[in-house]
C-alpha cells in the first residue's frame, strides 16, 4: 500500500523498457495484398490512401518489397477480370489469385509465407461469400462448401503456404480440410476466419476488392457484434473441424474476443486490424487529430496484449519501418 508501494517506480527511462509486457516485432505481422487482373498499373484505394491494387506484373516486386522489410507473411486477394453467379473463375489454374501465388514463390521462394483468402465473394457477380438462390435470396451453405474446397486446392497447387477461409460458411473449415488432404496437401495449414463479425469496418475493403454485394447484406452468414458466447461456438466447431490457426475478425472493436479465444483454446490466434480501423487512423492522422505512428503502435501492441500471436494488418509495411 501506499506510500511503501509506488507503482511510478518503474515507469522511468530505460525501466519502463525493461519491465514491458508485450513486444510488438516485426514477425507479427502479415500484410495484405490485392492483386486486380483489370488493371496495368497501380490504383491507390480512396478510402484507403497508401493501399493499392496492383497488377499481376507488379505482385513479386511487391512482395519483394514486403519480404526486404522483414515481414514473414501475405494475405492475398485476387479481382478477377470476369465475375458470374457461381464464382467460376475463382477456382482456375491460371486465375488470378493462383497466378500471383506463381509469380511470388518464383520470386521469393520460402523467404515469404503466401495466404491466401478462400472465399467467393470477389468473384461472384451478385458478391455473396457463396452460392445463391436467387429465388429466395438464400446463400446456399452446402453447395458452397464444394466450391470453397475447389478454390483450396488450386491455391495449394500454385504453391500457397497456407489458406484462409473467410466465407463464414458452417462446415468450411472441414470441407477445405478434406479436400486439401485428397489432394496430397495434408501439410497445409488452415487458418480460419473463426469468429467474423458482421461489420461495418469492412467497408473501404469492398472498394479494393470490388466484392460489395447486390442485394441483402452478409448478416445471414457473418456474426452478430452483440454476440460473445457464439464465438466461442464458433471456434470450438472450426477447432473440431481441423482449424490450426483461430483467427478473429475485425480486432480493434473485439479484442474481448481475443482475450476469450486465446485464452479458452491456447491456439494460435490472429486477429485482423481491417480496413476501417486503417481508414479511420489515417483519416484522422490526415487531418492532423491524431499522431499516426504512435495510433499504429499502440493499436497493435493493444492487440498483441490482448492475446493475438500475429496480426493481419494494412500498417504492417509501415510498422515494419517504425520497428527498425
Ligand atoms: C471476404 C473478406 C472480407 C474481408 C476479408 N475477406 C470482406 C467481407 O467479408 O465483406 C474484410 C477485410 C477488411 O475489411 O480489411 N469475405
Amino acid at each position: 500500500m501506499f506510500p511503501e508501494i509506488r507503482l511510478r517506480r518503474l515507469r522511468k527511462g530505460k525501466i519502463r523498457d525493461l519491465v514491458r509486457e508485450t513486444i510488438l516485432s516485426v514477425d507479427d505481422l502479415v500484410m495484405p495484398i490485392f492483386v486486380n487482373e483489370n488493371i496495368d498499373s497501380p490504383v491507390e484505394i480512396s478510402s484507403m490512401p497508401g493501399i493499392y491494387n496492383l497488377p499481376l506484373s507488379q505482385v513479386a516486386k511487391e512482395a519483394k518489397e514486403i519480404a526486404d522489410l522483414g515481414i514473414p507473411a501475405v494475405i492475398l486477394f485476387g479481382v478477377p477480370a470476369f465475375k458470374d453467379a457461381e464464382g467460376s473463375s475463382s477456382c482456375g489454374e491460371a486465375d488470378v489469385v493462383q497466378e500471383a501465388v506463381r509469380r511470388i514463390k518464383a520470386e521469393l521462394g520460402d523467404r515469404l509465407v503466401v495466404i491466401t483468402d478462400i472465399c467467393m465473394c470477389e468473384f461472384t457477380s451478385h458478391g455473396h461469400c457463396g452460392i445463391v438462390d436467387f429465388e429466395t435470396k438464400e446463400v446456399l451453405n452446402d453447395p458452397t462448401l464444394e466450391v470453397l474446397g475447389k478454390i483450396a486446392v488450386s491455391h495449394a497447387k500454385a504453391g500457397a503456404d497456407m489458406v484462409a477461409p473467410s466465407g463464414m460458411m458452417d462446415g468450411m473449415v472441414a470441407a477445405i480440410r478434406e479436400a486439401l488432404d485428397i489432394a496430397g496437401f495434408e501439410n497445409i495449414p488452415i487458418m480460419s476466419y473463426a469468429a467474423k463479425y458482421h461489420s461495418c469496418f469492412y467497408g473501404p475493403f469492398r472498394e479494393a476488392a470490388e466484392s460489395g454485394y447486390s442485394f441483402g447484406d452478409r448478416s445471414t452468414y457473418q456474426m452478430d457484434p452483440a454476440n460473445g458466447d457464439e464465438a466461442i461456438r464458433e471456434v470450438t466447431l472450426d477447432v473440431t473441424e481441423g482449424a490450426d490457426i483461430l483467427m478473429v475478425k475485425p480486432a480493434l472493436p473485439y479484442l474481448d474476443i481475443v482475450y476469450r479465444v486465446k485464452s479458452e483454446f491456447g491456439m494460435p490466434t490472429a486477429a485482423y486490424n481491417v480496413s476501417g480501423e486503417y481508414s479511420m487512423i489515417k483519416a484522422a492522422a490526415a487531418r492532423g487529430w491524431i499522431d499516426e505512428k504512435k495510433a499504429i503502435y499502440e493499436s497493435l501492441v493493444s492487440i498483441k496484449r490482448a492475446g493475438a500471436d500475429f496480426i493481419i494488418t494494412y500498417f504492417a509495411k509501415d510498422a515494419a519501418r517504425m520497428l527498425k
